[in-house]
């Protein structure tokens, strides 16, 4: 895999290979039961792909290492030139099924409102999700270089990475906040993970033993899942994602920005997320 350029989907930059295999994910039927996991890339996507995967399977840890991540919860709009699209992948995957996507939610195929499904965005506060896209571009190599870091906040900031705006991206979500979606926050997790993980369950209307919920806290905390091959995208080509450059796993905490922000980009962060955030009642926590 080499580097891809952006290209723009509906005024969303994206790589051009997944705007190739549009049309297919633009015409992906949903099923009633399918459950949709959506975010912003960075914000802990695969964190809560391994809690609804080990609810999903009642805490069996071993039905959850059965396969890797990206195979068990397969990623609606990807499509890079070899193997199977992520529309392909899903057509495979037996009911319920558990999809990803990174998907502004204007962009969200009309399936998934129309078959009426159950949807849980997690958000993450934007200065970690900076920082941890900037690791990933590094070691994820279908990205564009990020240049330095100083250059990749500015195109955060201005919405030229994959996927877009952060902002547009969490409040066109938040705003489109219904009874069937479940609005989370990775700072949330962080801190009281029971908590959230009994929200989710809510969420669902299903109820678990007390000895399973904990079974499920501790195969998904940061710990165990950096070990485990099957959570961890070691199982993905070298040629695709680099761990020596920067493990998948990189850090798992809340307020890393601070060992990387200076202080007069900080400033200027503030600034530009005031701006950006007016009239919002969404609110983020930058650190824990
Ligand atoms: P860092 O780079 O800050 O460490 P995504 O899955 O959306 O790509 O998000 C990846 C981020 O979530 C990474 O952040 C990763 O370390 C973090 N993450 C993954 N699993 C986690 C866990 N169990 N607990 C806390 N953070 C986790």
């Amino acid at each position: 895999v080499i580097r891809q350029e952006l290209g723009s989907l509906h005024g969303i930059p994206l790589f051009k290979s997944f705007i190739e295999g549009w049309p297919q994910v633009k015409a992906f039927q949903a099923r009633p039961d399918d459950l949709l996991i959506s975010t912003y890339p960075k914000s802990g996507t695969t964190w809560l792909s391994e809690i609804m995967d080990m609810i999903y399977h009642d805490g069996d840890v071993e039905k959850c290492r059965r396969d890797a991540i990206y195979n068990r919860v397969p990623f609606l709009e990807m499509k890079v030139s070899k193997g199977p699209s992520g529309v392909e992948q899903l057509e495979n995957t037996p009911s319920p099924r558990l999809v990803k996507t990174h998907l502004p939610v204007q962009l969200l195929p009309t399936s998934f409102w129309e078959k009426d499904c159950k949807i849980i965005y997690m958000a993450r506060n934007p200065k970690d999700v900076v920082i941890s896209y900037y690791y990933f571009h590094h070691m994820a190599k279908i990205h564009p270089d990020p240049g330095t870091k100083a250059e990749f906040l500015e195109n955060f900031m201005a919405g030229k990475v994959a996927y877009g705006s952060w902002y547009d991206h969490v409040r066109g979500w938040w705003e489109k906040k219904q009874e069937k979606m479940l609005y989370l926050f990775y700072e949330d997790m962080k801190k009281d993970p029971r908590r959230e993980v009994q929200k989710i369950l809510h969420f669902l209307g299903k109820e678990l033993a007390e000895g399973t919920v904990e079974r499920i806290l501790h195969h998904t905390s940061f710990q165990e899942m950096k070990k485990n091959p099957a959570a961890n995208y070691e199982t993905m080509l070298p040629t695709m994602m680099d761990h020596s450059v920067s493990p998948f796993l990189r850090k798992g905490i809340s307020g890393d920005w601070k060992n990387h922000f200076t202080v007069a980009q900080n400033e200027r962060f503030n600034q530009h997320y005031q701006e950006h955030m007016a009239g919002s009642d969404l609110h983020f926590q930058m650190e824990v």
